[in-house]
């Protein structure tokens, strides 16, 4: 059983696909969860719905995220934000995965549920067993009024608009905005400056522009994606902020062009994945100038050493990529919202060159409202 969006009266505007006009969307989008949020005077957010007074806030010792699929890869990115900037400990794990494995319910502990549709019922299920046990649960969700806005104690919408294209960009894209704004919001009540929470906050500001910008470099996104387009399996690597990215990348490209594709941390490659590493089996690495800027660039020396080809994502040229696409810079802990967004246009691109049937790949579904 699937949920389809009435698809009809939502006008294509001119692009081929609606996953096109989706991706081209996402500035406008990113303006949406911003709009209205933003209190300078306090450096924080607003944000009406979440149910949370300070004490409340304060009180909160651990944060579990939950999700399926693309929104589970989008609360493992809040997850970082949050930890960062609130320095709370906080996690994402498949609802799923959670659901079946008697978890802990902890009375400290803030849940935060992730969807879409709102309507996925592994989420769906984990919202009501953690409720029944106590908990609270707030959801971060897109569809107003759907099961999972409904049954949360309160949440945070993220306004990416209505997505009817099976695979997710501008909500995922949308979702980790939210989660900045709740990682800023939970920071600000808790130890982050307000020196910080304006960097924050003028940062969120840019993304739109930066966002923007990638979307008009995509016609060299498009001629990077023939050399992609027959590979038989591809890596995606990235550490830290990085690490959500790449696999969010990898899914991204699986789904719409069914080439195989894995994800790991950079650091991890010489623990198993460096031995795939070979002419036939190019590499995406996630690299931002951050302060693990040195370590990613070891792990691609290692890979041109076994002659891999790398494609780098990053702020500036990196000289042992056969390719760099250069992506605007923001705050560090920002980086991952739009480091993703040039690789949403390479699945794309990479599809169109196989011909796939990219709103609507085969095997899956844009909701899974059944176990
Ligand atoms: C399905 C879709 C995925 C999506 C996942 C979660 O598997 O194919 O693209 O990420 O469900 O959907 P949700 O609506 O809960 O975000």
């Amino acid at each position: 059983e699937t949920v389809e969006w009435e698809a009809a009266s939502y006008d294509m505007g001119g692009h081929d696909t609606y996953m096109h006009k989706e991706m081209h969307e996402q500035a406008e989008a990113v303006d949406r969860v911003l709009r209205g949020r933003i209190e300078d005077r306090f450096a924080t957010v607003r944000l009406g719905g979440l149910n949370l007074d300070a004490r409340e806030a304060r009180s909160i010792r651990r944060v579990k995220i939950l999700g399926c699929g693309t929104s589970y890869h989008a609360g493992m990115v809040g997850a970082q934000m949050i930890e960062e900037l609130a320095r709370i400990p906080a996690d994402a794990e498949p609802a799923s995965e959670f659901r079946y494995r008697n978890p802990v319910v902890d009375p400290d502990t803030l849940y935060i549920a992730v969807s879409q549709s709102g309507e996925t019922y592994d989420v769906l299920a984990a919202v009501q067993e953690l409720k029944r046990k106590g908990a609270r649960v707030l959801g971060v969700v897109n569809v107003v009024g759907s099961a999972i806005a409904r049954e949360t104690d309160g949440g945070i919408y993220v306004h990416a608009g209505p997505e009817v294209c099976v695979v997710s960009t501008k909500c995922f894209t949308n979702t980790t905005v939210a989660f900045a704004l709740l990682a800023l919001h939970l920071g600000r009540i808790r130890d982050l400056s307000v020196a910080d929470g304006k960097r924050i906050i003028e940062g969120l500001r840019r993304l739109p522009e930066q966002i923007a910008e990638i979307l008009r470099g995509e016609d060299e996104i498009r001629k990077l994606a023939g050399e992609f387009a027959h590979a038989s399996s591809m890596m995606f690597i990235g550490r830290v902020r990085g690490y959500p990215v790449a696999r969010e990348a990898s899914l991204k490209l699986k789904e719409i062009t069914y080439i195989h594709a894995e994800a790991y941390p950079a650091s991890e490659l010489k623990h198993g994945p460096l031995a795939l590493i070979e002419p036939d089996m190019p590499t995406v690495a996630i690299v931002p100038s951050d302060d693990l800027l040195e370590k990613n660039r070891a792990a691609l020396e290692e890979i041109k050493a076994r002659s891999g080809r790398i494609l780098a994502v990053s702020h500036a040229v990196q000289e042992k990529a056969d390719h760099t696409i250069l992506v605007p810079q923001n705050e560090p802990e920002l980086d991952p919202i739009l480091m993703g967004i040039p690789l949403q246009l390479l699945a794309y691109f990479t599809a169109k060159e196989l011909d796939r049937d990219i709103d609507k790949p085969r095997n899956l579904a844009k909701s899974v409202t059944v176990e």
